[in-house]
């Protein structure tokens, strides 16, 4: 089971749901448009996790070393991510 932390709520994702679908299904706002990793648009802040944040493809969105796209990353253990959901 994977837990997520925000500033607004602790909740954990479903069997097969990504991390970006558990975000939107507890109401918080996040940008999306492709789904795939190619428009960066989800980009969020990772504070911290449990274990390494992978993608089963390389994402062709440029991102910094503390953002992950929440539309294909895969996610274990516990992750913490920042209350800036949305970054320009
Ligand atoms: S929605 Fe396009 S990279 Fe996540």
């Amino acid at each position: 089971m994977t837990w997520v932390i925000t500033p607004k709520m602790q909740f954990y994702l479903h069997e097969d749901e990504n991390l970006l679908d558990g975000l939107l299904r507890t109401g918080h706002e996040v940008n999306y448009q492709c789904r795939e990793g190619y428009c960066g648009s989800c980009r969020i802040r990772k504070i911290s996790s449990s274990h390494a944040v992978a993608y089963a493809v390389a994402p062709l969105a440029m991102i910094d070393e503390d953002e992950i796209l929440p539309c294909c990353c895969r996610v274990q253990g516990v992750i913490h991510i920042d209350n800036e959901l949305i970054i320009e």
